[in-house]
């Protein structure tokens, strides 16, 4: 079932040219989809206006069949937008009641918000910063807290923007696991190429425009296309492209592992 679709979307900045122009994209629930693009593509800005936070100067945005209401949609909790810079998303005198802020803000007693935000600071990592002031963390404990708030929410639809950007490889990787573990709807705006391989289901070049939405492993075989946007083929991809190798490409360490047991089989049997 899709639950977000958008139609012959545009936006324009007050001072700019189209940021984006004509995006055609349908989301179906539970999927993970990846936004690629160079810089300036307009992938911020395409989360922003799924979120309802900027109104499309032309098309329209759907959620679950119904034309996204901006106010409706803050209030009911439905989307999660996680900002690509923490410092936009934080700027409440503490961790604690900065994660509560969403929660209180949906209708949720005290107690029960309360219990939303220990088990968020849990699930980030974080669960003795509730008194930290939110100003004064590291950029990666930052993003942890900003992700607790936002599912301390429990939304339906998660937009995370550059997510994994900053976060040691730890954090990375439980985050990778813990949105995995999630099963809800997610968009994610990344140039990260191991997060796209690691996370999606389908992934979305864009560069203002719509340029190719496809299976993940189609999309980020295609070095053309990611080469001529200002990225790259994933790391063990890129690999297995150098050394022309048979088969499914794999584009992700595990993926790799999978090809050379393989292939060793193949070998030892090849000897008996
Ligand atoms: N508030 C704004 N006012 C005017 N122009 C803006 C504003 N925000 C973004 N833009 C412009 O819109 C275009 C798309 O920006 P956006 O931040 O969506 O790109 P992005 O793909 O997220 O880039 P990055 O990879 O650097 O995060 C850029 O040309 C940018 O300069
Ligand atoms: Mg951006």
């Amino acid at each position: 079932m899709t639950v977000l679709r958008l139609s012959k979307v545009s936006y324009a900045y007050d001072d700019d040219s189209n940021a984006l122009d004509e995006i055609d994209l349908s989301v179906a629930g539970g999927e993970c989809v990846a936004v690629i693009g160079p810089n300036g593509a307009g992938k911020s800005t395409l989360l922003r206006v799924m979120a309802g936070l900027l109104a499309p100067t032309a098309g329209t945005v759907e959620m679950m069949g119904k034309k996204l209401d901006r106010k409706k949609t803050a209030a009911g909790g439905n989307i999660g937008i996680l900002f690509q810079d923490p410092d936009d998303q934080l700027f409440m005198p503490s961790v604690r009641e900065d994660v509560a802020f969403g929660p209180l803000n949906q209708g949720l007693g005290t107690e029960e918000a309360g219990k939303r935000v220990t088990e968020a600071l849990r699930l980030v990592g974080l669960p003795n910063f509730g008194e930290r002031v939110p100003h004064h963390l590291s950029y990666g404990e930052k993003k942890r807290v900003a992700i607790a708030g936002i599912l301390a929410m429990r939304p339906k639809i998660l937009l995370l923007d550059e997510p994994t950007a900053n976060l040691d490889p730890r954090g990375r990787a439980e985050l990778m696991g813990l949105i995995g573990k999630l099963g809800c709807t997610v968009v994610m705006a990344t140039h990260d190429m191991e997060t796209a391989a690691a996370m999606a289901d389908r992934v979305c070049v864009l560069n203002r425009k719509v340029l190719a939405t496809g299976e993940k492993r189609e999309i980020l075989t295609n070095r053309k296309l990611l080469e001529s946007n200002g990225l790259e083929m994933p790391t063990v991809a890129r690999l297995f492209a150098e050394m022309d190798a048979d088969g499914e490409m794999p584009l992700t360490v595990g993926e790799a592992a999978g090809w050379m047991a393989k292939r060793n089989e193949g070998l030892d049997r090849k000897e008996k």
